[in-house]
């Protein structure tokens, strides 16, 4: 593996997730894996679970983490043939090239800003990085994509599955109500990871909250949620901002939380959420703290999933060293 910007980016979905349930079953067996590489990670935004579950991941193979702190006044240019004479002091092609000297590989979280879909769409901190370094890229939630995320996700529902069960596993992407707007990476990813699986897969969220097609290719669409979640085996909650109005909250319909009672003709299904999950807006408490949610797992496997990524990156640099050597 050369970056991980997307799901997309894993040769074999099979293979890697039974390389995570390896590495989750004996995590320590490989401290010695980096061998002093360094991962530099810049957080652009907040994260509890994506920054600790990286850090943690990459301690478990030997990997020296290098945080970048951008949060103290980094004001980073990226227009090219411009008069830096504003308060950008430093222009992305040294930045990136000066962190690509220092770090074997860079894992970056910048969210989309919401303002602009065309610019948030041009990703521009990875954009730079691959422009201007050979440097392997790891997303930690972009505009687009949050790919970490999904590969935990799918991981979770491998482990939960029914094996016994004959018919074909129905898992629902549910739109659910939220007071703020919210980027659609978490649900194109993991509408995006569900093309890679054999399960029947169902989005539902009233009309104006389409997510890019690129995402969801030829999922099935249902705006009525009850009819959606009709027998669901999993149900995947997230709210998104609109995509009709871009980044705007057009819906607040309270009638689309997941409920006890929402799960009434799924009541084997398990809930999932990427977290942080807003308790009574988004799911009920009724349906947190029951034996249906998942969430809590799902957040474990955050750890595994990075430490396969990470793992899998490590190995083609060393393959691309040995290459050199001989
Ligand atoms: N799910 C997720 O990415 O959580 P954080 O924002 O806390 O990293």
């Amino acid at each position: 593996m050369q970056h991980y910007l997307s799901i997309k980016d894993i040769d074999n979905i099979k293979n890697a997730i039974e390389s995570c349930i390896e590495i989750k079953k004996s995590p320590f067996t490989k401290l010695q894996l980096a061998n002093n590489k360094t991962l530099g990670i810049i957080f652009l935004n907040p994260s509890l679970r994506t920054k600790i579950s990286t850090i943690k991941a990459a301690q478990n193979i030997g990997l020296n983490v290098l945080p970048i702190d951008v949060n103290n006044g980094w004001s980073l240019e990226f227009s090219e043939g411009v008069v830096m004479d504003t308060n950008k002091p430093e222009h992305i092609k040294e930045a990136a090239q000066v962190i690509a000297k220092y770090c074997d590989m860079v894992a970056i979280r910048a969210f989309a800003k919401l303002m602009d879909k065309e610019e948030d769409y041009k990703e521009q901190i990875f954009a730079s990085f691959k422009k201007y370094t050979n440097c392997p890229l790891i997303n930690l939630e972009s505009t687009l994509r949050h790919p970490l995320q999904s590969l935990a996700d799918i991981l979770t529902i491998e482990e939960y599955k029914n094996i016994q069960s004959l018919k074909k596993l129905k898992v629902v992407l549910s739109w659910a109500p939220h007071v703020n707007p919210l980027p659609h990476a978490v649900a194109n990813s993991f509408a995006e990871s569900m093309q890679l699986m054999d399960y029947e897969f169902v989005i539902t969220h009233p009309k104006g909250y389409e997510l890019d097609p690129e995402f969801t290719k030829n999922a099935s669409v249902c705006y009525d949620q009850d009819e959606a979640l009709k027998g669901a085996d999993f149900i995947y909650v997230k709210n998104w901002s609109s995509t009709k109005y871009y980044g705007k909250v057009t819906n607040t319909d309270q009638s689309w939380m997941i409920n006890k009672n929402k799960l009434k003709n799924a009541p084997y299904a398990k809930v999932m959420h990427c977290l942080p999950v807003r308790r009574n807006l988004v799911i009920a408490d009724d349906v947190l703290d029951s034996e249906q949610s998942i969430v809590i797992d799902q957040a474990e496997n955050r750890l595994y999933a990075a430490q396969y990524v990470l793992s899998e990156i490590i190995k083609t640099l060393d393959k691309k060293e040995n290459r050199l050597k001989s």
